[in-house]
């Protein structure tokens, strides 16, 4: 159904998210009849730009990702709910301008959402509070990257709770709202054929991957100080090994869901000194091809330190100790200018206790869960069955279920659906404070102990699947790659 009245206030209205995702994902809502019909979007920017200026921005920089017809009805009834508002965070007096624009909400929900650097967010957050736009009815969303380390995302947090309860926080990671996240859960808890599997006692290991084929990107200056570490592992391959590891909650209700998820995060094995050596690898891609076409290096990249040690892959073993799952391998990976854009889940589960069919006993990966976020939305099933024919061979066979294909609806993106939670409150697919706290405290101790070691990262030529060393990290335990099998 249609979501509640509301007026969604983009700050960084003009910029790269919002351009990007943020707007395209609203016109989505929009053209599917999803928003209310009074709701409202304020974007905010520091130019002095007149509405029309504003959406002819909108219409260049949006228009690749909008999928719009810009002379329909539609689009003219989507520029209709867009107002922009000039406000530069370090000017008071445009926050008074803002609270008089929205006026007290009433029946209207105010989401805030905070597209800005984080350096920002602590200053937004107080100005909005003095001027009374922290009641009840606003929410506040918080872009990623929500500090550089443990210490720099209290502080944030810290500022961020001066002035709104953590209930109208919501710190967004946007894989959680990706359609095959969810199915995730669908399959686990709606069904009872998976659950009884999901456990040490038949899962060898697995395998989360979020492989890009795309650089820096120009955003080389942000890169460079940040890595994949942080970029991607912090949250969004955290994110997903909860989703993976967490027990049943006991219901949606968005803190049985997280707090599930925090037990997770608590429970990951702290990495030591010698486990930093043994159990990560970092890697910086080199000139190469993609696709057949030459890519430069990273340390060609516009704005990156030609000195850079910055990583542009990480492959980690991870561990989560408790009863479900001590001593089963979680391998997560994650590069850029890798082979192919691919972002998947893989459950290994063991090989069976005696070969019956001759072959090799235990077949490595024979029975294998695939889920598939990227690029196309799957899940399929690996499984040995009769070799046709004569005698009685096995081979590898699959059973395969293509989201795109079966569903007839239109699936939605990632922030569209995070958009529309926030404005119907839900707060399920957001993080909390303590979860963000606890990824923080388990990446640290590995972001130290490289720096310490001062070791250069591991060069890997781009198009490919990053340093050979990735592929021995598995070898260590008798496991391969899902897609080296
Ligand atoms: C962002 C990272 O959080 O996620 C980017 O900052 C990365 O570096 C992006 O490219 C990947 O998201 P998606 O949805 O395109 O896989």
């Amino acid at each position: 159904g249609a979501t509640p009245s509301f007026d969604m206030v983009l700050f960084g209205g003009t910029g790269d998210l919002a351009m990007r995702k943020l707007l395209p994902a609203l016109y989505q809502a929009h053209q599917s009849g999803t928003l209310h019909p009074a709701g409202r979007i304020v974007a905010l920017g520091r130019g002095a730009l007149t509405l029309d200026d504003y959406l002819a921005q909108v219409r260049t920089q949006s228009g690749p990702h909008l999928k719009a017809d810009f002379s329909s009805p539609v689009w003219t009834a989507f520029a209709a709910r867009v107002t922009y508002l000039k406000l530069d965070a370090a000017h008071p007096a445009d926050f008074d301008a803002l609270a008089e624009l929205l006026g007290r909400g009433g029946e209207r929900v105010t989401v805030c959402y905070l597209a800005t650097a984080p350096s920002l967010f602590a200053g937004i957050c107080a100005q909005l509070a003095r001027v009374g736009l922290n009641h009840p009815d606003v929410r506040v969303v918080l872009e990623k990257p929500l500090g550089h380390d443990l210490d720099s995302s209290d502080a944030i947090n810290a500022a961020v709770a001066q002035s709104f309860a953590e209930s109208q926080l919501y710190r967004i990671d946007h894989y959680l709202g990706k359609e095959s996240v969810q199915n995730l859960m669908a399959m686990r808890f709606g069904n009872v054929l998976f659950e009884p599997l999901w456990r040490r006692e038949w899962v060898d290991n697995v395998q989360i991957t979020i492989a890009e084929d795309l650089g820096v990107e120009g955003r080389g200056e942000f890169y460079d100080k940040t890595g994949a570490l942080r970029d991607m592992v912090q949250n969004h391959l955290l994110q997903l090994l909860c989703m993976v590891a967490m027990e049943p909650p006991a219901s949606l209700q968005a803190d049985a869901i997280r707090d599930e998820k925090l037990k997770v995060l608590q429970a990951l094995k702290p990495f030591t000194e010698s486990d930093v050596a043994t159990r990560t690898v970092r890697g910086q891609y080199r000139a190469g091809a993609i696709d057949g076409k030459p890519v430069a290096g990273y340390l060609q990249e516009p704005d990156i330190d030609p000195a850079s040690r910055t990583e542009t892959f990480v492959a980690i073993k991870a561990e989560v100790v408790n009863w479900r799952w001590a001593g089963v391998p979680f391998f997560l990976r994650t590069g850029k200018r890798l082979q192919e854009r691919l972002a998947e889940i893989v459950i290994n589960f063991r090989a069976v206790p005696l070969s019956l069919f001759g072959g090799p006993v235990g077949l490595q990966g024979a029975n294998r869960l695939v889920i598939r976020l990227q690029p196309d939305e799957s899940i399929s099933l690996h499984f040995l069955a009769k070799e046709p024919g004569d005698g009685m061979r096995l081979h590898p066979t699959q059973l395969d279920l293509d989201f795109e294909s079966t569903a007839q609806k239109r699936r939605a993106d990632a922030y569209e659906r995070l958009l529309l939670d926030v404005i119907r409150g839900q707060l399920g697919l957001f993080m909390r404070r303590d979860e963000l706290t606890a990824a923080w405290r388990w990446v640290e101790p590995i972001l130290d102990c490289w720096e310490r070691n001062g070791e250069a990262p591991k060069t890997y030529t781009a198009g490919t699947w990053g340093p050979a060393a990735s592929s021995a990290l598995l070898s260590r335990d008798g496991a391969s790659w899902h897609e080296e099998l």
